[in-house]
């Protein structure tokens, strides 16, 4: 049994031996089919846990600056990084060429153009693959689908002609192929299905090999499984991308690229955080605890749902609403819950936190970020080495 005694709390806990199953299974089951992983680094910039990544031989998806220059700095070839995002600043689009990075995400007509201007004035050559908006539903929270038309997202189809046009015509832009990403925490292979049937008919359609297009960036999205993290603690990468090896109709050669964030880092997280008061409200009791939604903000906004357990009490189940000490009343982790009767001091832990929990950390209520801490070969060290 761990001892989590002398940890200070809130504080983000990870298992690096997880972490590194996770990757080897995912890396396993991409090799098969010679596809290439980008790490979503905006699902957690932990600097130990991006450097477990790239020690991987990840490649990375960076949506800013600094991101960049984190995945540099965590060891990412810079010749592995793709930048999207739909509103990259005229520096980022500078530092990303000085660096000379993979491949550009272009999200609209204009970006293209301010990417072909600057690469010009540099001098340098921008790879470019043009991100399409598919208007394809993903079933999941209105807030994280990204591919529908109504999403500020991509490229819509009636303009992918003259983006394409545009490529071919900039000596400074060499158009490498398309990109896609449709949602986040996608459990059913259903939208991916949908995904290859589009791309197979817009490949086709656009002519995009005629153009010069090589490779094929399917994004991320593969969602994992928040109600049993124990018993399902490594997504199904063997299911995931066979589905697009048996779906894709692309020329030979094309490559085929992906950016996974969740998948790979979202069960080796978890938040440790004690209880500081109970008390009985109108017809239920509250466990207020030391972390917040500043430490983990999804309950809140997506109203994801994320196991909590007591690992100090071996009492009998009682039901309470689990919130944290933030001036907001949207401050709640569950509602209703079973835990085990929970006392001043016990010590609840908060599972699957380890995408988009630390990396949407924000200090509301000049809240302080919490430290971190890691397991690693079967013992806790606080640094991570
Ligand atoms: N590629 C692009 C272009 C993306 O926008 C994203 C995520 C990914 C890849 C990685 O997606 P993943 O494999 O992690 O699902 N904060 C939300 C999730 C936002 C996802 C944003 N984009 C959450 O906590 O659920």
């Amino acid at each position: 049994m761990t001892d989590f005694s002398g940890i200070k709390t809130p504080a983000y806990f990870y298992d690096l031996d997880l972490l590194r199953k996770t990757l080897a299974v995912a890396s396993k089951e991409a090799d098969r089919y010679g596809y290439k992983i980008h790490y979503a680094i905006k699902a957690n910039n932990n600097p130990v846990i991006a450097r477990t990544v790239s020690d991987h031989g990840y490649g990375v998806d960076c949506v800013s600056g600094n991101e960049i220059l984190r995945a540099i700095d965590t060891g990412f070839p810079a010749g592995g990084i793709v930048f999207a995002g739909v509103g990259k600043s005229d520096e980022e689009i500078e530092l990303a060429l000085s660096r000379d990075i993979f491949c550009f995400n272009c999200e609209s007509l204009e970006e293209l153009k301010v990417v072909g201007e600057t690469a010009k004035r540099l001098k340098k050559v921008a790879r470019v693959a043009l991100r399409v908006n598919p208007a394809l539903k993903a079933d999941t929270h209105r807030y994280i689908t990204t591919g529908r038309e109504e999403n500020k997202f991509g490229i819509v189809l009636p303009h992918l002609r003259q983006a394409l046009d545009y490529c071919k015509e900039s000596p400074e832009i060499e158009f490498t192929g398309l990109h896609f990403h449709i949602g986040s925490q996608i459990t059913s292979l259903e939208p991916y299905k949908k995904l290859c049937d589009m791309v197979n008919r817009i490949w086709r359609e656009f002519d995009i090999s005629g153009y010069g297009g090589k490779m094929i960036n399917l994004g991320g999205g593969y969602g994992i499984d928040y109600r049993h993290p124990d018993t399902n603690s490594i997504p199904g990468f063997s299911s995931f991308f066979s589905l697009f090896a048996d779906n894709l109709e692309l020329p030979g050669g094309t490559a085929v690229h992906f950016e996974l964030g969740r998948s790979l880092v979202g069960q080796c997280g978890r938040i440790l955080t004690r209880v500081l008061y109970t008390k009985k409200g109108a017809g239920k009791q509250f466990v207020i605890v030391d972390a917040g939604m500043t430490e983990l903000i999804r309950p809140a906004l997506y109203q994801a749902v994320h196991r909590i357990i007591n690992v100090s009490s071996p009492g009998r189940p009682e039901r309470y609403d689990v919130v944290g000490p933030v001036c907001e009343s949207s401050d709640v982790f569950a509602k209703d819950i079973l835990l085990p009767r929970t006392l001043r001091g016990d010590m609840l832990h908060i599972l699957s936190c380890g995408a988009y929990a630390e990396s949407m950390n924000m200090n509301f209520n000049l809240r302080e970020k919490p430290g971190s801490v890691y397991f690693s070969e079967g013992e806790i060290v606080k640094g991570g080495e």
